[in-house]
């Protein structure tokens, strides 16, 4: 089978390369990615060299690049997006053109090269957010209802696939995940972030609203259950991919520093981001019910080896935090403790 893989040097896409090119032997994957700041072809130095992957330098916008890449593909999962809420709110625009417009001609080739898939990575953010003490998880017949205009971007992308399922036939699936942790996140993300800050000691910028809470999956889970949509899910379908592990930032931070050895007093609190969310959780049972996934990797020792990872790999995290980066951050949590 040949796979295209959109984003793929993007945290989820690079780790779901590694994984995918491990379990299928026979398979041919093609990175397609045009690499902005969040796209990192160092992510794949461990199959760079494998005659089974390649990569394609293209944007999602960009339909005749797409429509050629696309060629003889089975199919395609689509990861590529912009995906940072605090950027989003920094310029709406550039997630609506990536994450809708780009998501559509992507669409469109796939449909002209007559690819037999296109799934389609979403987020649990486009249901919303729930109360704290709201005891219910999103299931995948709730309205979507985005409060960010990243989540927004994401809801109306996959408005656009089901359309190109009902309206030409183009046999989609749709996958609605939560926060993923693992090797390979860009470091603007809470734990990449705050893990490489305090081993910079460096302050950690909680938004004061910490105890607002996050279900959490890792990445190689993530792969697993996308593994299992394209495998056994049914065409025209969306699931959620979902663990029952919840934690705060408040909680994620603690655990950083103390795996780190770090003090509290890292700890600074700023202003709430926008329009913050306060909690997301999605029921995955119809994942489970059509296709047997289930996670297989316990949160407490996920975490401790991703802080680890990031401890034992500082040229890869100080190669990202380098150029722009810094004045861009700085620039914005300053804005933030006003
Ligand atoms: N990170 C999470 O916790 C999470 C959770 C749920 C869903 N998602 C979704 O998963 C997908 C991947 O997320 P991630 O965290 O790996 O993102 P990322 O920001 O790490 O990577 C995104 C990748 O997409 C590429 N890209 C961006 N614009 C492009 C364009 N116009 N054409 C081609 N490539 C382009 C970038 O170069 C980068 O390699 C996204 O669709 C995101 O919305 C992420």
């Amino acid at each position: 089978m040949k796979l295209l893989v959109t984003g793929g040097a993007g945290f989820i896409g690079s780790n779901f390369i590694q994984y995918w090119l491990a379990q299928h032997p026979e398979d041919f994957v093609i990175n397609y990615d045009v690499l902005t700041y969040a796209g990192n072809l160092e992510n794949l130095k461990e199959v760079e060299q494998d005659p089974r992957y390649s990569f394609v330098k293209g944007d999602l916008g960009d339909y005749e690049t797409a429509r050629r890449a696309l060629e003889g593909v089975d199919m395609v999962v689509n990861f590529a997006a912009e995906s940072h809420n605090d950027r989003a709110i920094l310029d709406p625009g550039l997630f609506i053109k990536t994450n809708v417009l780009g998501t559509q001609i992507f669409l469109a080739a796939a449909k002209d090269a007559g690819v037999k898939r296109f799934h389609h990575i979403s987020t649990c953010e486009v249901f919303g957010d729930l109360a704290l003490e709201e005891e219910r998880s999103f299931k995948e017949t709730d309205p979507y209802m985005p409060k960010t205009p990243y989540n927004a971007s994401k809801a109306a992308a996959n408005h656009v696939v089901m359309a190109y399922y009902h309206t030409f036939k183009l046999p989609v699936t749709i996958s609605h995940c939560e926060n993923n942790y693992g090797p390979y996140q860009f470091p603007e993300k809470l734990i990449p972030l705050f893990t490489t800050n305090a081993l910079e000691d460096k302050p950690l910028p909680l938004f004061k609203s910490s105890l607002n809470r996050r279900p959490w999956i890792h990445v190689e889970d993530h792969a697993r259950a996308i593994e299992a949509i394209l495998l056994k899910g049914k065409i025209g379908e969306a699931y959620n991919i979902a663990t029952t592990v919840e934690k705060t930032v408040e909680q994620i931070t603690d655990l950083i520093l103390e795996t780190l050895g770090k003090p509290d007093t890292l700890k600074t609190y700023v202003a709430d981001r926008m329009q913050h969310d306060l909690r997301y959780a999605l029921d995955p049972s119809k994942l489970k019910r059509d296709t047997g996934w289930e996670p297989t990797i316990d949160f407490d020792e996920g975490i401790r080896k991703t802080i680890l990872w990031y401890k034992e790999h500082p040229e890869w995290w100080q190669n990202c935090k380098s150029g722009g980066y810094q004045t861009y951050y700085e620039e914005y949590y300053n804005s933030l403790a006003q």
